[in-house]
């Protein structure tokens, strides 16, 4: 997107008043045939922009679009935003390794969404998929806590649309009883053992209901259809939030938990672990207590044994 178009929708966003096409000449140093080339620009791309005859108004902002997602965005990460790409983790592990900053790559679809331990993210058109590109000054090891901020920054921005989810450890956002999985969070790194060259975190948010067992939509969640800018843009602000208060991140984590206190079942590389989940410390570690004593877990797939109705 050019400065100038930019320059135009910081002047008419959250303004009551119109604008004329002389004062925003002015404003951009350019002509007034250059304003109107521009605001023709942001009309494609879907902008509503009436002309009354005082001036331009901003009536409307698309749902997606770079300038769309970037207009009013409290954080600080451009957006590059695809109708369709093959997985927003790869494009931004590709950002990362030519040298790109901080960068959210937002689609519409994706083609070959990837999900945890190498599984398939079924991404239809409409769907919510963002990778965050970050270059966080904290060694691996600590990496599980952005995972974590992610999941919470997620379920606090869905609650806002008025989904009630909760987390299943590490970071599925689940909603409902019987639970079903509405979101999901992939974080791939590269780095030194006491540095993060780069980090991914890529997060999928179901908006229609796949037809995968156990899984649910937003719209079908919510009244109405959710507006996608909203949610991405306050995933991405909450993230940022928590990220400069990393100590604030077990917390809301732990007050959003649908783990702790459950029967779980842990897939882990050393094998499955049962018992009851009942603390999550740093820096993202699972506690189970199993018969045998407690388990610290760092990694696995978990399953929760009994419903929430059969108790805690
Ligand atoms: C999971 O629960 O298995 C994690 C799913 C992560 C899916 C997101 S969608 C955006 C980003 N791009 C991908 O290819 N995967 C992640």
């Amino acid at each position: 997107m050019t400065t100038s178009r930019t320059q135009i929708l910081n002047l008419l966003w959250n303004r009551d008043e119109p604008l004329s096409g002389p004062a925003l000449a002015d404003s951009l140093s350019i002509s007034r045939a250059g304003v109107w080339k521009q605001i023709e620009a942001l009309r494609s791309e879907g902008f509503a922009i009436p002309s009354t005859d005082a001036g331009y108004v901003l009536a409307s902002i698309p749902e997606t679009g770079s300038a769309a997602l970037e207009l009013g965005l409290d954080a600080p990460f451009s957006v590059e935003y695809h109708d369709a790409i093959d997985s927003t983790n790869r494009c931004a592990r590709e950002l990362a390794e030519s040298g790109g900053e901080e960068t959210a790559i937002v689609a519409g679809e994706q083609t070959a969404g990837r999900g945890r331990l190498n599984r398939d993210w079924e991404s239809p058109p409409g769907g919510i998929y963002c990778s965050l590109l970050c270059r966080p000054s904290i060694a691996p090891v600590e990496a599980p806590l952005f995972t974590l901020a992610a999941a919470v920054a997620t379920t606090e921005t869905l609650a806002t649309v008025g989904c009630d989810g909760s987390i299943k450890w590490p970071n599925d956002v689940l909603v409902g009883e019987p639970e079903r999985k509405i979101a999901g969070i992939l974080t791939e790194m590269q780095g030194e053992t006491d540095r993060i060259d780069w980090m991914v975190v890529g997060i999928g948010i179901n908006v229609e209901t796949p037809p995968i067992a156990e899984s649910t939509g937003l719209n079908d969640e919510i009244d109405g259809t959710v507006d996608r800018r909203t949610v991405i843009q306050g995933i991405i602000e909450r993230f940022h939030q928590l990220r400069a208060a990393p100590a604030e991140i077990l917390p809301a984590w732990r007050e959003h938990s649908a783990t702790l206190g459950r029967d779980v079942r842990v897939e882990t590389p050393e094998g499955s672990v049962v018992g009851t989940a009942t603390e999550i410390v740093s820096p993202g570690a699972l506690l189970v207590e199993t018969d045998g004593g407690t388990e610290r877990i760092h990694a696995g797939d978990c399953e929760h044994l009994r419903p929430i109705s059969a108790g805690r």
